[in-house]
């Protein structure tokens, strides 16, 4: 077993579900496990939360036909949407996957009417979802052209409008005008459609902030990342419910050396010791997702104490001072997550670096084995 791992606390996964599903009451739940489960392994992530029935997801969302596929070959048989239109080379996941696809163009409805007449096994319409762009102008069909499109949509016999769906640029920010401009764009559209009898599906909009700060966007589901995996998204939304972190990253002190006042630590020496001190090294380094940035900036728990980290982090190893302390070889070290009473957030390395939590997560990279508890 390597010495370092990232440890993934599936009963705090549960936590926050179940916080989330108190939070938006009836309305459905899409976990978003893109960029595997944002680092906490997309399968494993999804058969657990497929275990617990009546609070399981309604739905999961991936970015890409690649990560579906992950899914659906480990055996997982839950509705999938994939965030990304098909393209040529992958339509036929589509239908061989049974995945629900984003469209959001011309181009793309008529992707997928070649591979549903080219695929032989087909017997069911293609569940998809309109991507509306309301604002953030990343994807989706821009607003004032939406009705057309969405018309257009619906009198094509292959497909089943399951649901229309927008995404908030900014609703983590503490002002949010912006964000009530999307959801009136979004609201107008939709009204217009029922006028016109056209049926829209499930309708989608709120990610975490939104479940957080704006009731009003949960719409009938809601699509929640971050939260999940128990992170606010920003530190200007509100901590309207309660979250606790899922994954920590834990190793052990490999080695532990004194060094003389004067004397330096790491490449480039950039960090000078002020007095005779003990010097431990953890077997974590930027190759496993502990950024080069976090140099001199972050923290480690060691026997429940805080210690800080010294000299430039390098790809396979990391070194805190650990002063006078009396810690040996083999003693735990949490880098990222609680012990006793004290804890080291993926908050608290984003801060450091200047990134946000899910940079950090996505980031721990598969060097570090997964341990699920
Ligand atoms: C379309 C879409 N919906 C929902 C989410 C989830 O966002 P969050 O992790 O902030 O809850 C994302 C993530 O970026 C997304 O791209």
């Amino acid at each position: 077993m390597h010495s370092s791992q990232a440890v993934i606390h599936l009963s705090n996964l549960k936590f926050n579900l179940l916080q989330i599903r108190k939070k938006i009451g009836q309305r459905k739940f899409m976990a978003v496990v893109k960029a595997d489960a944002y680092g906490h392994g997309a399968v494993k992530v999804v058969k657990y939360l497929d275990t617990l029935e009546k609070n399981k997801p309604d739905f999961y969302a991936v970015s890409f036909p690649s990560e579906a596929l992950e899914l659906r070959q480990s055996g997982i048989r839950s509705r999938i949407i994939v965030f990304d239109p098909f393209e040529k080379e992958n339509a036929h996941i589509c239908l061989k996957h049974n995945l629900i696809a984003t469209v959001f163009s011309k181009r793309h409805i008529d992707i997928l009417k070649t591979a549903f007449s080219n695929y032989s096994n087909h017997n069911k319409k293609i569940k998809i979802h309109i991507k509306v762009d309301t604002g953030m102008n990343r994807l989706g069909v821009n607003y004032d052209k939406a009705y057309d499109y969405i018309k257009y949509v619906s009198g094509i016999k292959e497909f089943i409008i399951d649901g229309i769906y927008t995404h908030f640029a900014e609703a983590d920010s503490k002002n949010k005008n912006f964000t009530f401009l999307q959801l009136s764009r979004f609201n107008k559209l939709i009204i217009k459609l029922r006028t016109e009898k056209i049926k829209p599906g499930l309708l989608h909009a709120a990610n975490s902030a939104g479940v957080l700060d704006l009731p009003e966007t949960y719409l009938d589901m809601v699509r929640c990342g971050i939260s999940l995996y128990g992170y606010y998204p920003s530190n200007e939304t509100s901590e309207s419910i309660k979250l606790k972190p899922v994954m920590s990253v834990r190793s052990i002190v490999t080695t532990v050396k004194e060094i003389e006042k004067g004397e330096t630590v790491s490449y480039g020496r950039k960090f000078t010791a002020t007095k005779r001190t003990k010097i431990v090294s953890v077997p974590v380094g930027y190759a496993d997702g502990y950024r080069r940035g976090l140099s001199n900036k972050a923290k480690a728990l060691i026997n429940g104490k805080v210690f800080n980290q010294v000299g430039i982090v390098t790809m396979d190893r990391t070194m805190f001072d650990v002063g006078n302390s009396n810690i040996k070889v083999g003693d735990k070290v949490i880098l990222i997550g609680k012990d006793r009473n004290k804890s080291i957030t993926a908050w608290d390395l984003a801060k450091a670096v200047n990134t946000i939590p899910y940079e950090i997560t996505c980031g721990i990279t598969k060097r570090l084995p997964r341990i699920y508890v």
